[in-house]
């Protein structure tokens, strides 16, 4: 086993009777990296994290952690902590006792177990909450005591299924960097669910983006961000102008519009963020159909004969009427370049 494969699904396909949800998935998660898995609602994430923890039997392919074969190993024995969006805490045991369960049912008591469950709790921030119950804590101090629970056991692998979804967006971004905090200092492989692609860049050393029981792009956090590979994952991150390439010529509804650089070899679509649109000249023409200020910037979505486009300029320039006409460019320079279209 090398570090870089510390998990390893080998062309793993899932299915809940004779639907596949996952097919011939091939991902490698070093030992200690904090990978996301990020993708639209009913993409396979929570099905992949299941066959992970061993709820769920796989119809084909192999899974690999450290060394071993755990295909066929039942879910206590397999070292690999779940925690989900509900927190599913004991109600009627104290934070203390939630965080020993599991200690306990290892046989764990005495000193050794109070050394633990109170490191786990400093760990997440909790020391001064032992004697509460649940109902007591707010819902990221329950998704504290979630995390402390999984960590207690010492995981080879940590999955976190969508665990910060059930929290405001203050709390959100308090317990991203908690995570965060937590996973560098303890060095635990982590495989993070999310559908939120800011919280996946956010987070992630590594954002594996799922579609339809496939894996669409594994980068960095700047690969996907700025090197989407395909139509879709332009899109998911915010490309909001994506063009399929035919001979070179941007396609539209109605046959194919010349750029005014030449698009890269090999490249199927090209894509723009609204940023990089520059409006006031160029070689189209488009009509204001839309405006929406945003602090710093205005958003303007224009009619043009490319179809709609999104534009995103400095809110300290000009505002351009509803209505009016504008020419703008599309620069090749400042698009993504697909290898993939569909
Ligand atoms: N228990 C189940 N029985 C049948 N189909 C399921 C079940 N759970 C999930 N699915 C299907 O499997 C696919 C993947 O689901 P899931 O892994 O839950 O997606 P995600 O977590 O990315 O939203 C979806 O099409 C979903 O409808
Ligand atoms: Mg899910």
């Amino acid at each position: 086993m090398s570090d870089a494969s510390y998990l390893r699904l080998d062309k793993l396909t899932l299915s809940y009777g004779q639907t596949v949800a996952v097919r011939d998935l091939d991902l490698s998660i070093g030992r200690g990296e904090l990978v996301a898995l990020l993708g639209p609602s009913g993409c396979g994430k929570t099905t992949t994290m299941r066959a992970i923890a061993g709820l769920l039997t796989p119809t084909s392919g192999r899974i690999n952690l450290d060394g071993a074969d755990i295909t066929r190993v039942s879910a206590n024995k397999r070292a690999v902590g779940l925690v989900f969006q509900s927190y599913a805490l004991f109600p009627h045991l104290t934070v203390f006792e939630n965080v020993a369960f599991g200690l306990r049912l290892k046989g764990m008591g005495g000193r050794d177990l109070e050394a633990k469950v109170n490191g786990g709790l400093k760990s997440v921030g909790l020391s001064n909450f032992a004697g509460r119950k649940p109902a007591e804590l707010s819902g990221g101090q329950q998704q504290r005591v979630a995390l402390a629970r999984s960590m207690v056991m010492e995981p080879k692998v940590l999955l976190l299924d969508e665990p910060l979804s059930n929290l405001d967006a203050r709390l959100r971004l308090e317990m991203r960097a908690e995570l965060q905090r937590v996973q560098k200092e303890t060095g635990v492989t982590m495989i993070f669910v999310t559908h939120d692609q800011v919280e996946a860049l956010a987070l992630a050393d590594r954002i594996v983006v799922m579609l339809n029981g496939g894996i669409e792009q594994i980068g960095t956090p700047e690969d996907i961000y700025n090197r989407p590979v395909s139509a879709f994952v332009a899109d998911f991150v915010g490309f909001e102008n994506v063009f399929e390439l035919r001979d070179g010529k941007l396609k539209t509804a109605d046959g194919t519009v010349e750029l005014v650089g030449a698009a890269p070899r090999n490249a199927a679509g090209l894509a723009w963020r609204p940023r990089a649109v520059s409006l006031g000249s160029g070689p189209f023409r488009g009509t204001v159909r839309g405006m929406s200020f945003a602090g710093n910037t205005r958003e303007y979505l224009l009619d043009t004969p490319l179809g709609a486009i999104k534009a995103e300029v400095d809110a300290t320039l000009p505002a351009h009427a509803m209505g009016s006409t504008l020419n703008f460019d599309l620069p090749v320079a400042g698009a993504a370049s697909l290898s993939r279209y569909g």
